[in-house]
Formats: structure tokens, sequence, C-alpha cells
């Protein structure tokens, strides 16, 4: 996709990091370098490694660049909407979910931001679609993600190929809406949390292709604890979802 000359809406791209010293800093030079005119909030669950401290110097060296200090590990799902709330109360038109482990090819944000401007309401960076590729992941993180993304699809039925990915863009309006109502998720499960909560508000939503590249610094914070309630939180929803089916059938 060729990427348009079209000025940026006024776009804030939210990191979420947890012990993400080592992997951080070239991240976010080549997010910098990729779509200059987009700011950048990072949020910080007051890591031990001192990512915190890095990026404020960072934020002090650039003003396009600002952090979120959180008081300790609470998960992917609150440092997104602690995120998302710091960028919606700023007028941002345009708010972006992205890793800090460069896993998300900063380089291809601008084919996402160009769905968008194309009227998608949210853009997903998909590893599953065709041209979407993963690099060097191992073996049972690709299956434990076809897995997870088998089973969304089994039980909630989303039409989305990606429906656990983290490199986004939501258009503000839609993200406002999706926010209101509490969102419980804590882990990975988040993504698949806003992606129901998007299809179940009628969002236009656009599937882009992406290279996924297995982080070449520091570690994943995926855990079993992460997968099991995505496990239970996407098996209730797809069990809400039947029985709204069934009682629309009856009714
Ligand atoms: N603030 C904060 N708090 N950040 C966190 C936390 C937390 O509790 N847990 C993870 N993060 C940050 C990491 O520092 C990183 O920037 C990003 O969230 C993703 O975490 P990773 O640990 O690198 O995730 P992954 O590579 O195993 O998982 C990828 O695939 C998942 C499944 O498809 C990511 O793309 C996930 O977003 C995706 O859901
Ligand atoms: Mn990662």
């Amino acid at each position: 996709m060729h990427p348009s000359s079209a000025p940026l809406p006024p776009t804030l791209v939210v990191i979420p990091t947890y012990d993400e010293r080592e992997a951080l800093p070239g991240t976010l030079a080549r997010l910098r370098a990729a779509v200059p005119g987009a700011d950048v909030l990072v949020v910080d669950d007051s890591s031990p490694d001192g990512t915190g401290d890095w990026a404020e110097d960072a934020a002090r060296r650039d003003r396009a660049v600002h952090v979120l200090h959180r008081a300790g590990k609470q998960g992917l799902g609150p440092a997104y909407l602690a995120g998302f709330a710091w960028g919606l109360e700023r007028g941002y038109a345009q708010l972006v979910e992205m890793d800090a482990d460069a896993s998300h090819r900063p380089e291809q944000l601008p084919a996402l931001l160009e769905a968008v401007r194309r009227g998608a309401d949210l853009a997903i960076g998909s590893r599953w679609v065709p041209g979407g590729a993963v690099h060097d992941w191992p073996r049972r993180r690709q299956l434990l993600s076809r897995g997870a993304n088998l089973y969304v699809r089994a039980l909630m039925g989303l039409g989305v190929s990606d429906a656990t990915a983290g490199f986004r863009v939501f258009q503000a309006d839609l993200l406002r809406s999706l926010i209101d109502a509490d969102v419980a998720s804590q882990g990975y499960c988040f993504q698949v949390d806003m992606t129901r909560r998007a299809r179940e508000a009628g969002a236009v939503i656009a599937e882009v292709p992406i290279d996924f590249d297995e982080r070449t610094e520091g570690a994943s914070k995926m855990s079993s604890g992460i997968v099991r309630e995505a496990l239970v939180r996407v098996t209730l929803w797809g069990f809400a979802r039947r029985t709204q089916q069934v009682r629309g059938a009856l009714g």
C-alpha cells in the first residue's frame, strides 16, 4: 500500500512497557523515524530495570515523547486503558497500540494508518492473513497464537483472523465508545476483548498484513496466567453469544 501524503491527524502511539530497558530505545528511534508526526506515550508499570527512568530522559530530549508511570505490574489491559484515557483527554484523533520490543515494525505503521484514513475505524496489524508473517517465533508460540485464534473464531465468530494482535490503530471516536463500559481483561485477552467490543459496536475493521519479528532483546511477559485468563474469558464470551443466539431463535 502506498502511504498517502495527506497530513497526519493528531496521532498517539501508546507503548506499554515492563522491563523493556534494552528493547525500548531502538523501537522508539525507529518509530520516530518512520512516523515523525506521531506523538508517543510510554506506559510503564514501574519496571525494576529502569525503563521508566530511561523513558523520562527520552521525553526530556524529545517533546513528542511522554511517559505515564503506574505503581506496579498491573497487566497489559489496565496499562492500555490508562494510556487511552490520557490520549483521549488530550484530543488525539487516532490512538495506536504497539509493543515496545519492535516485534511490530514501526516501518509498517503507515500501512495501518492508511487503512484508517481510507475509512476503517479499527486497523489490525495481522499475522494470520495472506501477506502476514511471523519471523523466528518459537514453534510453541506460533501454535499458541494459531490455536488461540482458532478458538476465538470457533466460539466468538468475530470475523477477524488475528484477534489477539497487539499492533492496532483505533479511531478516537470508536475507542471512546468502547471503553465507556468497564473493561476487565488484564492480560493479552484485552486484545480479544477490544476486538469483540469493536465488532459489537458495528465498527469497520480492516486487517492489514504485517511481519511480526521475534524480539531480539529482553523477554516476553507471556505467562500461564495470561493464557488461563484468555481461555476462561473467551469461553464465557462464546457461551454468552450462543445463549443470545438461542434466545433470538426462540423469541
Ligand atoms: N505496562 C505494562 N504492564 N506493560 C506490559 C505488561 C504489564 O503488565 N505486560 C506486558 N507489557 C508490555 C511489554 O513490555 C511489551 O511492550 C508488550 O506489552 C507486549 O508484551 P510481550 O511480552 O512482548 O508480548 P508477546 O510478544 O509475548 O505477545 C505478543 O503477542 C500476543 C499474542 O498474540 C504481543 O503482540 C501481544 O500484544 C499479543 O497479544
Ligand atoms: Mn513481544
